[in-house]
């Protein structure tokens, strides 16, 4: 790389460059070496006199003349060096700027004449005719290009986030990150104006259970003994609940380590709320009404009251606690056409107390055998048998199973002149999450998903457990989350039939936040724990301080806590949670551009009083 003597800073304070214009609109972002951002420099700045400090994103060279996109925050500005108004030293130097050198330059403000408008630039009426420039920041040649051409694809998402710092100049990213700093101030407004206050939980703290495996940091001055990061500021916000804050709220980080997805990142933020005295209803309208200031912030108007299903309906009828509703497809329960049939497959499910249950997709039967067998696949591996595939040709139903079906039972599936009708035999656990892969899968397929449409859902009355392969109980939220009262009599004989004062908020079949009302009774919640197999010892050594604290006054509590970055990951139509964070974990839970994790020397594992496997 050739080396450029940076210019000393003072070097950029000229004293001779004329004050600007009186009528051109002055700029928030001026400092004592830029009068505005060149982005946001428009027709109404036209014969100012502007200082511009940014990136050289492109450059032109036509016939003596140098053309220049500036970059900086605000977008584009075009400059142009023209021996009509730059002395030839400047414009022989100007053609030689690498891209993504970063520039101080001082010129003015003038009109492009109209054949030279540049409609897809927001200062695309006009340019910034340069006297003179430095250059400030130097650049190597970039690992990846920032400006990219019409069409032309983006490098693989692994380089550009190696090359991250290169990769947020983008004005995809940028604009993102400025939506999301919206949304957080948006959420800060709205829950300051209604009295929650933001307070801060620790992070080196003791292990919240929410169903993931923790983060672990070692003690140094207290060897063999760990932090755990936070899941969730769960325990937290209950506490200020009973320390009488009465409502609380934090923009808040949290860490999981679990199996990622393009919905999931180790480390994540969450609008984490909680306050006291307050009943479901109270928390799912104060959710209604956020939401629709976030949303309105990219500009959506979304309804003042959302749908509402229980837990029980939206599995019976969608196989999912987080239906997308945007499409019907919903799913049936075909078994009683089976029953009494010679047909082994459903017999099996039927005599093992399970079920044969479909859906019926109205033109389906256009779906070829390929597809239909790729669906079988989704099906299965979410661990199903197998398909059943049903449809109405000319002399009735076809299909393996159809010869197994009286003509009354073939009649009771309703299957559609071109409908294909597809169905899942066994228990509960298997056609449920079959079916619901099978039907997003078979709605993407046949374009059935209104992109426009926005479809929120409450989903409530989650069962407070559920029961484990090994026997045991598990919770479905978290253990401190209140069975319904009108339940708790089952909790002894039938716990699975508890259900949960719990609801989860979902947007486009996307979970965007769940809570529940707390548990604020000590007694209740031993009971709870006992329930799902911690003994009054564990619980004493892993909760004692929140079964201590509901002891001495324990006000009725609840809350909610929103997935931040899902919510600003639909509002920038992304597809990716790494393009609403600037500096995300790949699905490997690798930082590839800072590369963490790493090894740590071994003096300062003898530090910490760790040894690891591999030394
Ligand atoms: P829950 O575990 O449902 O509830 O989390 C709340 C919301 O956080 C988001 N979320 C995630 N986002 C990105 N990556 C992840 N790995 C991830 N995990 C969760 C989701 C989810 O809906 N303490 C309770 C809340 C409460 O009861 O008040 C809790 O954490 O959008």
């Amino acid at each position: 790389m050739q080396l450029l003597n940076l210019t000393p800073l003072d070097a950029l304070f000229d004293p001779h460059i004329p004050a600007l214009t009186s009528t051109a609109p002055s700029s928030r972002f001026a400092t004592a070496t830029r009068s505005h951002l060149g982005g946001e420099l428009r027709a109404s700045h036209v014969g100012a006199k502007v200082k511009l400090g940014g990136w050289v994103h492109r450059t032109r060279n036509l016939g003596g003349i140098v053309f220049l996109d500036l970059r900086d925050r605000a977008g584009l500005v075009q400059v142009s060096f023209d021996p009509k108004w730059t002395p030839a030293d400047v414009i022989e130097r100007a053609g030689k700027l690498g891209l993504e050198t970063v520039i101080t330059l001082e010129g003015e403000v003038a009109a492009r004449p109209v054949e030279m408008r540049n409609a897809e630039m927001e200062a695309g009426e006009i340019e910034v005719r340069a006297r003179g420039f430095q250059i400030v920041g130097p650049a190597e040649t970039p690992a990846i290009p920032v400006a990219r051409g019409k069409g032309e694809k983006l490098p693989a998402e692994e380089l550009r986030l190696k090359h991250r710092n290169l990769d947020l100049r983008r004005f995809e990213l940028q604009k993102n990150l400025i939506l999301r700093h919206r949304l957080q101030q948006a959420t800060r407004r709205f829950l300051d104006e209604r009295g929650f206050l933001e307070i801060e939980t620790p992070i080196l703290t003791k292990p919240t259970p929410e169903g993931a495996r923790d983060y672990v940091v070692p003690s140094r001055v207290h060897p063999g003994e760990f932090y755990a990061l936070p899941q969730s500021p769960q325990l937290y916000k209950q506490l200020l609940m009973i320390a009488g804050f009465d409502r609380y709220f934090q923009i808040a980080r949290c860490f999981r380590d679990e199996d990622l997805r393009a919905d999931r990142q180790p480390e994540f933020t969450q609008i984490d709320i909680e306050a006291s005295f307050i009943s479901p209803e109270d928390i799912i309208s104060l959710t209604e009404g956020m939401l629709a200031v976030l949303f309105q912030e990219s500009g959506h108007d979304i309804p003042p009251k959302f749908e509402r299903l229980s837990y029980a309906d939206a599995m019976e009828r969608f196989g999912s606690d987080r239906p997308d509703l945007r499409y019907a497809l919903e799913l049936f329960d075909a078994s009683e056409a089976f029953r009494g049939s010679e047909f082994g497959i459903a017999n099996s499910a039927l005599a093992a107390g399970g079920r044969v249950r479909g859906i019926r997709i109205p033109g389906g039967a256009t779906l070829s055998r390929k597809q239909v067998d790729e669906i079988e696949l989704v099906a299965k591996s979410a661990g199903a048998g197998g398909l059943i595939r049903l449809k109405r040709g000319a002399s009735g139903l076809e299909g393996p199973a159809a010869k197994f079906l009286s003509e009354s039972a073939a009649q009771r599936l309703a299957v559609g002149e071109g409908a294909l009708c597809l169905l899942v035999a066994g228990a509960e656990h298997v056609t449920s999450p079959a079916l619901d892969r099978v039907r997003q899968d078979v709605a993407q397929r046949l374009s059935m998903v209104p992109e426009d449409k926005r479809s929120f859902l409450w989903v409530t009355d989650f069962p407070l457990f559920i029961r484990e392969q090994n026997g045991g109980l598990s919770s479905v939220h978290h253990p401190f989350t209140a069975p319904n009262p009108e339940d708790i009599k089952f909790l002894d004989s039938a716990p699975e039939k508890v259900r949960a004062l719990a609801y989860d908020v979902v947007f486009n079949g996307t979970e965007l936040g769940g809570g529940s009302i707390r548990i604020n009774d000590p007694a209740l919640q031993r009971k709870v724990l006992s329930l799902l197999g911690i003994d009054s010892q564990t619980a004493q050594l892993r909760f004692g301080f929140l079964l201590d604290a509901l002891s001495v006054g324990a006000p009725p509590h609840g809350g909610i806590a929103l997935g931040m970055d899902r919510i600003a990951m639909m509002l920038a139509g992304a597809s990716s949670l790494r393009d609403v964070i600037a500096f995300p974990k790949t699905t490997a839970a690798r930082a590839l551009f800072e590369n963490a994790p790493s090894a740590v020397p071994p003096e300062d594992l003898r530090d910490l009083h760790l040894q690891t496997m591999t030394n």
